[in-house]
């Protein structure tokens, strides 16, 4: 079947209601076996449903699903050219199951507007997705055992500019050890998508007077998502 024909084929499957169908690798018209699931066609938002169901319903680290109160997926627009990712969810936003609702949460609404943008058009999510008691630190498996879903998420929304919240989102994006304040201020690489690395809303709570280095960060993004539009 030729590509044309094949768009069309799929379209009038969706139409129909059809989400999902199995290329068979050896040409079968009736494969009798189920495809491999890298054959699997599916549409992103089907990703998305399917990977927040999983978060959901994740008990991968058995302190912090026998503890939340809720899951943390994540909020905003899931078609975002911005992306924030912070540490983990607070109190209130294990209450409430949204990422920064809590103070710290009021200063990142500020900071994004600061560039011209509203809270709703960019996607805000965090490394862990599920509250660590007593808002302790994230231990080094609970980041590895949450990452896939951040880097799902990337993979689906596609950001042009990914901004790590703090060392721990920097860190993990980065796959480094350097701190926060050496990885701030410039531009890094995540599979071609650029991350601006800067400091925590909850540090800048603390330090003042540290915020005109998060404005000077902020402005690096909009002017790199200026030269995107443009
Ligand atoms: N701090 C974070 O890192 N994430 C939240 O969602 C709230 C506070």
């Amino acid at each position: 079947m030729k590509s044309k024909e094949a768009r069309l084929f799929l379209k009038s499957l969706k139409e129909d209601g059809i989400e999902e169908i199995y290329s068979d690798p050896a040409g079968r018209k009736s494969p009798s076996v189920p495809a491999p699931e890298q054959n699997r066609i599916r549409s992103p938002e089907k990703e998305w449903f399917l990977l927040k169901e999983k978060a959901e319903t994740c008990t991968l680290c058995r302190e912090l699903a026998a503890k939340r109160k809720k899951v943390v997926f994540g909020a905003g627009n899931a078609g975002a050219k911005l992306m924030f990712v912070g540490e983990a969810p607070g109190y209130e936003e294990d209450v409430q199951g949204l990422p920064f609702v809590g103070a710290a949460g009021q200063l990142l609404t500020k900071i994004i507007e600061s560039i011209g943008l509203r809270r709703e058009e960019v996607f805000i999510a965090n490394v862990l997705k599920c509250r660590p008691p007593a808002n302790r630190q994230p231990k080094p498996d609970e980041i590895l055992n949450c990452e896939p879903y951040l880097l799902k998420q990337i993979e689906l929304i596609q950001p042009q500019i990914l901004c790590a919240l703090g060392t721990f989102a920097a860190q993990t994006l980065l796959k480094t050890g350097e701190s926060i304040s050496s990885l701030r201020g410039r531009f890094h690489d995540l599979r071609g998508i650029k991350v601006m690395c800067t400091y925590h809303p909850a540090y800048l709570l603390r330090n003042p007077g540290d915020k005109r280095k998060v404005w000077e960060d902020m402005k690096k993004i909009k002017k790199e998502l200026e030269a995107f539009a443009a």
